[in-house]
């Protein structure tokens, strides 16, 4: 560790920006790779695919958590912030991953979860131990019931989950939990909670990690003065940075704090904070005396588009610079239907009710799979992807995207994992279908994702989009994957571009300020490309993500022209 760089020290420093414009490839690592057999991947597995990351060409990998839990939302209720879950390896296994990826010029990204514990956490289990009144209550946010006896919840808040947001404890107090009852919220009034979060962060900066992705930032501090207000009144406060509960402008005290560590770091450490909030409170989060980035879910939640896009990517790169940050872009992670199955479903109807987040996801019960174009889907999903690879600022993808994978959409009930699934009994189908393990070959155990089974359950047709199947197939979407991140390092110069207009509503197509273009057709007509650029010999086609031919661009499809020598 070194002490604190001055700014302009750090920004003189490409080391220090590497994050601006890299390609984050997010590993959910208990169905990544499974090394020891026993269905859940693991750190030795991440090691086994070093290779396979470098030569799909990422810079950064981001690795949701692999800490000890109970695995009561896949990983995000943690039990020890400064070590891994035995299932997923030691310690030494972590450094030696690192090392191998870092020996390849991957960075490594590690995800922080502030906003509540897991519940087998020590401080939680002495909080209950100690009973009402303790310090290890003021950790957390307990509270008496209210009613006769105090059989009541203090509110009658719901959980983002379903069902309530508070549990009663056995000696009659209730405790709070914006997630599953398994996650207790943490009290971010607490100076203690401050101080250990910053122990966690020096813990994994010591060990060489790169960065953080900053679990529901916009959640840790909350203003609990009584009276508290109904579920119905809270519904009518503004979020304006002094919501009780969302978004409140006094989180940034926390990541002021957690900057200054970052900046005592060379090179500084980076974060990115999920914060699911209006875009014009993005740049709070994204600013560098804040946690310098923030993911901007917007296209992930837009429908294939190009109006829509096109609107997303000016407002967000205009909220970019106003932050002084990058801009990112995704399309898939591990909370969302993959947005292959997203783009193949029918729009949804006006009066769903579905959250907008998990687009489509209010198809992908029962025998709905049937309305799916997959096809379609797929091709959507590659020219979309070019798209976003050809925009300033980081790209964020999902393992088993680079592969065209599908959700899967028939888990037995009793075979689903997420909480979502439980508390909405059935309601809410819930996150499996876009974390089933993914296929590295076309056979075997486990389509080669471990030598046993795998936590849930894969089906018949990923063999079809396996590793093994992809690989020597010059026209499969991994080949498309590994050219694009591969030309991109071409493609990427000053964080701007410039909007070409095509005469046409479904056609968008931008030039970058070195001269490369990027066109996307979202509509069923070819676009001709025209005499301008490539009859005079300007640019030359060089890559696109559904064949075509040099003087036109197919329906749904994105193509890359670079400037000719
Ligand atoms: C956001 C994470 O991405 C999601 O997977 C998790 O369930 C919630 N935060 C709660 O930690």
């Amino acid at each position: 560790m070194t002490e604190v760089l001055p700014a302009e020290t750090r920004e003189a420093d490409p080391a220090a920006v590497w994050w601006r414009q890299a390609v984050v490839y997010q590993i959910y690592p208990r169905s990544f790779a499974d090394a020891n057999g026993d269905g859940l991947g693991d750190l030795p597995g991440i090691l086994t695919r070093v290779d396979y990351l470098a030569e799909l060409g990422v810079d950064a990998v981001w690795l949701s958590p692999f800490y000890p839990s109970a695995l009561a939302d896949g990983g995000y209720d943690v039990a020890d912030y400064r070590d891994v879950d035995p299932r997923l390896g030691t310690l030494d296994d972590f450094d030696a991953m690192v090392a191998a990826l870092h020996a390849r010029g991957i960075k490594v990204v590690v995800d922080i979860v502030p906003n509540h514990t897991s519940d087998l956490h020590e401080w939680f289990q002495e909080a209950l131990a100690a009973g009402r009144g303790s310090a290890a209550r003021e950790r957390y946010i307990f509270r008496e019931g209210t009613g006769p006896d105090g059989a009541e919840p203090p509110t009658d808040w719901l959980s983002v989950f379903g069902g309530p947001a508070w549990h009663r404890v056995e000696d009659g107090q209730w405790y709070f939990h914006n997630f599953a009852k398994e996650q207790p919220d943490l009290n971010w009034d607490n100076p203690e909670v401050r101080q250990d979060f910053l122990t966690t962060l020096r813990f994994w900066s010591d060990r060489g990690v790169d960065g953080f992705r900053i679990d529901v930032a916009h959640m840790l501090t909350k203003d609990l003065t009584e009276p508290l207000p109904s579920r119905e009144e809270l519904t009518r406060i503004p979020i304006d940075g002094n919501h009780p509960l969302i978004d409140r402008d006094d989180v940034h005290e926390i990541y002021a704090e957690w900057r200054q560590l970052f900046n005592s770091y060379d090179p500084p450490r980076t974060a990115v904070a999920e914060a699911w909030v209006a875009s014009d409170r993005v740049p709070r989060y994204a600013s560098p005396e804040s946690l310098g980035q923030s993911f901007n879910f917007d296209l992930l939640e837009a429908d294939f588009d190009a109006p829509s896009f096109r609107r997303i990517v000016t407002d967000n790169l205009a909220l970019a610079a106003q932050s002084g940050s990058s801009s990112t872009w995704v399309l898939s992670n591990h909370d969302v239907v993959r947005h292959a199955t997203r783009y193949g479903l029918p729009p949804a109807p006006a009066d769903s009710t579905a959250p907008a987040r998990h687009g489509g996801e209010w198809l992908l019960g029962g025998g709905d799979e049937a309305l799916l174009d997959r096809e379609r889907g797929a091709r959507r999903a590659r020219a979309a992807t070019l798209f976003l690879l050809g925009l300033p600022g980081s790209a964020y993808l999902y393992q088993g995207e680079e592969l065209g994978l599908h959700e899967v959409a028939d888990i037995p009930e009793e075979e689903r994992q997420d909480p979502t699934f439980f508390r909405t009994g059935g309601a809410e189908i819930g996150r499996d279908g876009c974390r089933v393990p993914l296929p590295w070959t076309a056979s075997g155990p486990s389509f080669g994702f471990g030598p046993e089974g795998a936590h849930l359950p894969q089906p018949g047709w990923f063999a079809q989009y396996a590793v093994e199947s992809q690989e020597a197939d010059a026209a499969s979407t991994l080949s498309l994957y590994r050219r694009a991140l591969g030309l991109r390092h071409d493609l990427q110069s000053g964080e701007q571009l410039d909007w070409i207009e095509t005469g046409r509503d479904d056609v968008l197509r931008f030039r970058r300020p070195n001269g490369w273009q990027v066109v996307t057709n979202f509509g069923t007509e070819p676009y001709e490309l025209g005499p301008s650029e490539l009859a005079s010999g300007d640019g030359e086609v060089v890559l696109s993500s559904d064949g075509g031919t040099a003087g036109s661009v197919p329906a749904e499809t994105t193509i890359w022209i670079a400037p000719a020598r």
